[in-house]
């Protein structure tokens, strides 16, 4: 069962913010006028990056009188990006801190500070009050999380009736072993990846009902091969988290899925 210091371990990384601004000025771009949508392709953790944030946020219905939760919301890229499309009000929390500490500086120079709050905690005992948010999105981070009926618990406590929780995560849906390590765990030891059923049925224990399942398989197809046509091939014997997820994916072992939850009004 992945544990919390194991999964801030696996997301280390000081002054990633740093880090992203060299990427920036390699490509040319300078730090003033860094917007959301420039950030995207260095901050966004998931598969399908700002395509697939927009495509969660549409199907959220968000818009701005909504204050909207981000479950794991890593440095607070999906977070930006739907702040500026739709103008509602974020609130992101996350358990590595120097994810944290990048998000918030680049809230600043994107100046979205008031806009978007980041915090540092665990999705399983979050630091907000019961009814507190209209909407909330969880994009690739239930796989770190074994306890998903108190995952599911707990953002059904923090929304408001009739409040939609959006899920995108990569589930199993094939019987093979998977193979590691991956982007979101170098082991099985701090994986908790589970098919749909393990989470609709946490869901619906919790009270929520299932409103849509989608999956886009389809979309990562196009997605892993648009950055693996630029991506440098890895040396002999070294494994490549990227290319073992996209070979999961490809072959229908793991599927990128969207689940999405309603608590009744
Ligand atoms: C693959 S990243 C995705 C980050 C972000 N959602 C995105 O799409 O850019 C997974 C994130 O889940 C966070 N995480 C894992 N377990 C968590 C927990 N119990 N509570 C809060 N965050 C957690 C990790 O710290 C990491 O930032």
């Amino acid at each position: 069962m992945p544990k919390s210091d194991d999964i801030q371990a696996h997301y280390a990384g000081a002054k990633l913010a740093e880090r992203i601004f060299r990427s920036l000025e390699e490509a040319g771009i300078s730090r003033t006028g860094v917007t959301p949508e420039v950030l995207a392709p260095f901050d966004e953790f998931h598969v399908g990056g700002i395509t697939a944030t927009a495509r969660v946020a549409d199907r959220l219905g968000l818009d701005p009188a909504h204050h909207l939760l981000d479950v794991g919301c890593g440095a607070g890229g999906p977070a930006r990006v739907v702040a500026v499309r739709t103008g509602c009000q974020v609130t992101g929390i996350d358990l590595t801190p120097d994810f944290i500490d990048a998000g918030v500086e680049l809230n600043r120079f994107c100046e979205l500070g008031d806009q978007v709050t980041l915090t540092q905690g665990s999705a399983l005992d979050m630091p907000y009050g019961p009814e507190s948010f209209e909407r909330a999105m969880m994009l690739h981070v239930g796989m770190n999380i074994a306890d998903k009926t108190g995952l599911m618990s707990e953002v059904y406590r923090v929304l408001k009736p009739g409040g939609i929780f959006a899920v995108y995560d990569m589930m199993k849906v094939g019987t093979a072993a998977v193979n590691f390590p991956m982007p979101w765990a170098s082991t099985a030891a701090v994986s908790a990846v589970e098919p749909p059923q393990v989470y609709i049925d946490a869901a619906l224990a919790s009270g929520f009902r299932l409103s849509s399942r989608h999956d886009e398989t389809k979309a990562a197809t196009g997605f892993f091969r648009k950055i693996l046509e630029t991506r440098p091939e890895p040396a002999p014997n070294t494994p490549d988290r990227f290319r073992n997820l996209a070979l999961e994916v490809t072959s229908g072992n793991l599927a990128p899925t969207e689940l999405y939850f309603v608590k009744a009004a």
